[in-house]
């Protein structure tokens, strides 16, 4: 079994309607999907795939040999359940950028560039096969008009682990925000997904863009698309790279499924989703994101 596939250049042509089915199919299957033809020129993706493993030699690889994780990980002969196999930094536009690599900051601010705009039509798509108006989910997530959403990448890399049955790459959780757009290694795998109780690997296709959907598309769409679980195994072999985009609502946009989505015969009865104030749901998130959801939605009802 392998998440669906799908040519995002079809959906401009005579495979429209296919296209749009196949998407809406991963989204309430899966969850996750791998998009090919997505006009992300292969030229900055090469570039992106080079500054970062430059980035992580030059600024990272010293630092994680010195972490918590691998210290304690030689220490200890048990596992560690509340650690991570994995460097990562998180970078928003206007963050101060690491300066020790030749072309990160402007190759990385041009890949963010072009991946919001990526995003953007994903969304698009999604209001479409959920019969929203076009740019919904993006009103939502900027809480109206203007650019508030919360766009930001994450470079993430798992090198290789000398005990990976004592350790995970990266805990199983859901993704708190919107849509999450995964640039992952070519060569070394490791992302699983679940699925119908299994783990399902999330095979390396060179130059792919993998999406998956956050809790607040799960709400949005009022349980239509679930966000779903996945985690990251750490390997003895290989240094994987994933580098993350994220469009998520404005930390103040108010998140509650869509008028659309709910049935009348429902409205009357408590809905599994409340209306929330994002920012509430990352506070409660940030102490449990290794939890399950659900609890989440109920403690951000009572805020
Ligand atoms: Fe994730």
């Amino acid at each position: 079994m392998a998440i669906p596939t799908i040519d995002f250049s079809k959906l401009n042509g005579k495979e429209r309607a296919k296209t749009l089915a196949h998407i809406a199919n991963a989204c309430e299957e899966w969850g996750f999907f791998q998009l090919v033809n997505h006009g992300i020129p292969e030229e900055l993706l090469d570039r992106v795939k080079k500054v970062s493993s430059e980035f992580y030699e030059m600024e990272r690889e010293e630092n994680f040999k010195n972490s918590k994780v691998v210290n304690l990980l030689d220490e200890i002969g048990e596992s560690l359940e509340s650690l991570d196999w994995e460097d990562v930094i998180t970078f928003l536009d206007d963050n101060e950028w690491p300066s020790g690599t030749p072309g990160f900051q402007e190759t990385m601010k041009e890949y963010g560039f072009q991946l919001k705009k990526l995003a953007e039509k994903v969304m698009e798509v999604m209001d479409e096969n959920l019969g929203l108006p076009k740019g919904y989910i993006k009103m939502a997530f900027n809480d109206g008009e203007g650019e508030n959403a919360f766009f930001g990448t994450k470079v993430s890399h798992y090198p290789p682990c000398p005990h990976p049955e004592r350790v995970n790459g990266l805990r199983a959780y859901t993704n708190a925000g919107g849509v999450i757009l995964l640039f992952q290694d070519d060569k070394v795998g490791g992302l699983q997904i679940l699925k119908d109780g299994q783990w399902i690997d999330v095979q390396p296709l060179p130059n792919t863009i993998v999406i998956n959907t956050g809790d607040q598309i799960e709400v949005l769409s009022n349980g239509r698309y679930k966000s779903t679980w996945h985690r990251v195994l750490s390997s003895t072999e290989g240094n994987r790279r994933s580098i993350a985009s994220f469009y998520n609502p404005s930390l103040k946009a108010t998140i509650a499924p869509a008028p659309q989505l709910v049935e009348k015969t429902h409205q009357e009865v408590e809905q599994i989703y409340p209306r929330f104030v994002f920012g509430d749901y990352i506070s409660v998130y940030v102490q449990q994101k290794f939890l399950p959801k659900e609890p989440r939605f109920q403690a951000v009802r009572a805020m």
